[in-house]
């Protein structure tokens, strides 16, 4: 059985997050999405409303599932029996930050590799900080992230106005 774990914040999810676990779900048998607060992010949504989230954008469920964890990522990927930790590549820009982590997760645990998967070109630009600002300044999100989490943002900022 071939294990993955798809970590991020995921606050909240994009259909770009949909296309890499997707794709991550044609190579493995399971795929553990793993939603974490970034320290240096500060999140819009609690780690138990991600998850909430993501389950309902999942059409898919066989051979995924969603859960939170804490501590390093390697020893969360080890506990769960992964060989690999997948991120998606966007844009060039994606890369310093990508590289910096990998090689430090390879450092840490030599047993688990790092494998980048890239978004279609459609969400090449797509980002959940640019999904809030649009939602939060009123403008349409339909294009670029799930029904539901559409949904959530809209009623989150109606009420905010
Ligand atoms: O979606 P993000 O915010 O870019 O994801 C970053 C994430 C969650 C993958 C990273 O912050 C992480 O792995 N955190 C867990 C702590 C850890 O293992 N840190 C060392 C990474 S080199």
């Amino acid at each position: 059985m071939k294990i993955a774990v798809y970590p991020g914040s995921f606050d909240p999810i994009t259909n770009g997050h949909l296309d890499v676990i997707r794709r991550a779900r044609k190579i493995f048998d399971l795929v553990y999405i793993a939603v974490i607060t970034n320290p240096e992010k500060d999140p819009l949504f609690s780690i138990s409303k991600r998850i909430e989230m993501i389950q309902q954008a999942l059409t898919l469920k066989k051979g995924l599932k969603v859960e939170s964890f804490k501590g390093l990522l390697v020893d969360y990927a080890r506990a769960r029996g992964a060989t690999s930790i997948i991120r998606g590549l966007r844009a060039v820009s994606d890369f310093d930050y990508e590289f910096q982590m990998a090689i430090t997760n390879y450092k840490m645990c030599p047993q688990i590799e790092t494998l980048f998967l890239m978004t279609d070109y459609k969400y090449s630009y797509l980002s959940s900080n640019f999904v809030k600002q649009i939602a939060r300044l009123g403008g349409s999100i339909s294009q670029f992230v799930p029904p539901n989490v559409e949904k959530k943002l809209k009623n989150l900022f109606a009420k905010r106005i």
